[in-house]
């Protein structure tokens, strides 16, 4: 991983104005999520745009330009138009003319399923540098009159620019699973192919996120667990070698449930989610992004990054830095 960046954009949604909107309370919010404030993209914000601007700091952070780039692989479940990829809008914002460029939606395991897919075709030599990223604007399919939702989710966006490197650096591993018999737990019913966009979906607000919280809360713990330690018996490491667990940062009380059963010490979790909410296939990239500004990890440190989402899919990955 040569680069890394992350875009946020700068409205704020805070829980106190949830309040004037559904019938909940910050209390509520902060005790049973841990989040305090999410970002929220302005209405017509293509889901490139939040992509392109995190890109565009992985890029600088690596040091090489668009035309350097052989692949662009974009994790997300709200795309900018159903056709063509986000990921091509992105391509042709950045200029990176050379890369092959497509989406991938795991929903909110996107950015895992999409950093194996890009270390895939490096290992496989269809490309040597690949920019992978994690965008979302989850505003757009979020139900502001659903107080079991609506308190959960934000918009952003993370990327990574992965390079060749010898084996033993780099992305040691990655572990991915999906269970499609569970997807009644978390789905958004329009706007595809079973409800196209139509007066139904319109007035039953097919468009937004259906979700069974307490058993997706608890699938979301047990799967962040078996595959971190997935992950760990792979690659004949301990949990005490890992220098900081990047969790998919959905709930704090996930997060606290999977690092205590994972035996790792609070102190190398890392957690952002009380700024930002639940953004998806972002949430890992962002931070990645942020947990080395603020110094969190250095080269040739251990990470291990987890994540769970809709599908259901989960998936882990341990890289050396
Ligand atoms: N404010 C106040 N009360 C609320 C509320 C809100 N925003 N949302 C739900 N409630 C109420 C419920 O209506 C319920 O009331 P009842 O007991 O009178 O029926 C009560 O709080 C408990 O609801 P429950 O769903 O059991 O709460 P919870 O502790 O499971 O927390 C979530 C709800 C959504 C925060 C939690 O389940 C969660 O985070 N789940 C996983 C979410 C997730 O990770 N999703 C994406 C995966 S990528």
């Amino acid at each position: 991983m040569i680069g890394l960046g992350m875009y946020a954009p700068p409205k704020t949604l805070t829980n106190d104005e949830l309040e004037k909107m559904v019938d909940t309370s910050d209390s509520w919010i902060m005790e049973r999520t841990g989040i305090k404030l999410r970002r929220i993209a302005e209405p017509r914000t293509a889901c490139s745009d939040l992509c392109l601007e995190a890109s565009k700091r992985a890029l600088a952070d690596a040091g090489i330009s668009p035309s350097e780039i052989d692949i662009i692989v974009v994790g997300t479940c709200t795309p900018d138009m159903p056709l063509p990829s986000t990921a091509c809008f992105l391509q042709m914002k950045l200029g990176a003319g050379r890369a092959y460029a497509l989406d991938l939606n795991a929903a909110c395991s996107g950015f895992l399923y999409s950093l194996s897919a890009a270390d895939a075709m490096i290992r496989a030599g269809r490309g040597k540098k690949a920019l992978v990223v994690g965008g979302e604007i989850l505003s757009t399919v979020t139900d502001y009159t659903d107080r079991n939702t609506c308190i959960l989710f934000g918009d952003g966006a993370g990327a990574v620019v992965l390079s060749e490197c010898p084996d033993g650096e780099g992305v040691l591993s990655c572990h991915l699973h999906s269970d499609g018999n569970l997807w009644e737990l978390i789905y958004a019913p329009g706007g595809g192919t079973v409800h196209p966009y139509g007066p139904e979906v319109a007035e039953n607000r097919m468009h937004a996120i259906r979700m069974a919280g307490n058993e997706t809360f608890k699938q979301a713990v047990t799967r962040m667990v078996e595959v971190s330690l997935e992950a760990l018996q792979h690659n004949r490491v301990d949990i005490s070698d890992v220098a900081l667990f990047l969790p998919h940062q959905a709930n704090m009380r996930i997060i606290n449930a999977v690092g205590k059963r994972l035996g790792i010490s609070e102190g190398r979790v890392f957690v952002n989610l009380e700024r930002y909410g639940n953004t998806s296939a972002a949430s890992v990239p962002i931070a990645l992004a942020e947990a080395r500004e603020q110094g969190r990890f250095a080269k040739g440190d251990l990470l291990l990054l987890a994540s769970f989402g809709a599908g259901l899919t989960w998936g882990s990955a341990l890289v050396r830095m």
